[in-house]
């Protein structure tokens, strides 16, 4: 299958980006042909500052290799250097209803933060249908949060198919695992930059460890069973147990009571630097050959720019271009 997702790079990678979609482009790299790129055409609607918008690329591209996406397996690159992607956008814009980009409910959401309610902003989920549809991509793994761009995908792409009474495009499927498509913060809300409840992958380690000490719990007593609906602690250290003995002493802590929530903030540090110690290791080395990690980035997009050549070829006769 080929398989195709993207992160913007509008802010420190967190672990709710770990869990709800780098992980799983990790693991489907092993036996998919895979496209992951840095959505910084997309980071543009919200981040507007040059010399911070560079480090958070250079940022966002050590933390794919970090983690574990593999050029060798994948094809990794930034959007922007795929300068079809704009163009396939634009043929995708005249064929899409603006009642269709105004349900979109992270414009909405976006707009309530404050973010500036550009046509940028609106036209977001058509630059992402090109992104996916760019390459033919089957399969897209995301967070939840993502679902209704990969609805507004097909129904553009179905769109496109009816007015030009041909089939260039293939309608993708959305992959969202159901464990992990809500990663809480430390405040029990969805883990979210602009929510500033994040738990970040890479950085110092003394503000990571406080911020997981300082997990918002209620006032359960040590010795009695704590509750585990919505109890971000309960989810965090359930999504991050290494392995089957850790989960059930996970179960088993909250079931019976006896492990204070000190304690159980203590172990899911440690599953934390179990999870991410070789990448943290990884990303300061990387840090230090940012022309390794540029020289990943111009060839991943080579080879994404060959990809989308024939599609590019066939959008371009079908709206009578060529
Ligand atoms: P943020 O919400 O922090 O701005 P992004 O929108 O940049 O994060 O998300 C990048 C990817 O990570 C997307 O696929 C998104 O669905 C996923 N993701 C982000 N936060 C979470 C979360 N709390 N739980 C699950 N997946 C998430
Ligand atoms: N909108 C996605 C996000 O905020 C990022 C993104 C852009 C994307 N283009 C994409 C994800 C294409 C998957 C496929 O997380």
């Amino acid at each position: 299958m080929r398989v195709l997702s993207g992160v913007q790079p509008s802010g420190t990678l967190h672990v709710g980006n770990y869990f709800g979609a780098i992980r799983q482009f990790v693991r489907l790299q092993e036996e998919n042909e895979c496209f992951f790129f840095l959505a910084d055409l997309h980071a543009l609607t919200t981040v507007q500052d040059p010399p911070r918008f560079r480090e958070l690329i250079t940022d966002l591209a050590t933390g794919y290799l970090a983690l574990g996406l593999d050029p060798a397996r994948s094809v990794v690159y930034r959007q922007s250097d795929l300068p079809e992607v704009t163009e396939l956008s634009w043929y995708l814009s005249t064929v899409t209803s603006m009642g269709l980009l105004q349900r979109c409910h992270s414009f909405k959401d976006k707009v309530a933060q404050g973010v500036v309610p550009s046509h940028g902003l609106f036209a977001y989920p058509v630059l992402m249908a090109a992104d996916i549809l760019i390459v033919k991509s089957d399969l897209v793994p995301v967070g939840k949060d993502q679902k209704q761009h990969l609805e507004v995908t097909r129904d553009v792409a179905a769109s496109f198919h009816a007015t030009y009474g041909e089939e260039v495009f293939v309608l993708p499927e959305p992959m969202i695992l159901d464990d992990v498509a809500v990663v809480p913060g430390v405040d029990g809300r969805k883990m979210s930059k602009s929510y500033g409840n994040t738990i970040e992958i890479f950085g110092p380690e003394k503000p990571i460890r406080k911020k997981i000490m300082g997990i918002v719990t209620d006032s359960t007593p040590v010795e009695a069973p704590k509750p585990t609906e919505d109890n971000a602690l309960y989810h965090l250290l359930k999504i991050f147990a290494p392995n089957p003995e850790e989960k059930a002493w996970v179960e088993t802590a909250f079931a019976e009571g006896g492990v204070g929530y000190g304690d159980m903030k203590k172990r899911l540090f440690d599953y934390y630097l179990q999870t991410f110690g070789a990448s943290r290791a990884r990303y300061d080395e990387l840090r230090g050959d940012p022309a390794e990690v540029e020289r990943i980035l111009r060839a991943g997009a080579d080879t994404a720019r060959e990809t989308a050549a024939p599609l590019m070829d066939e959008v371009r006769k079908a709206v009578g271009i060529h």
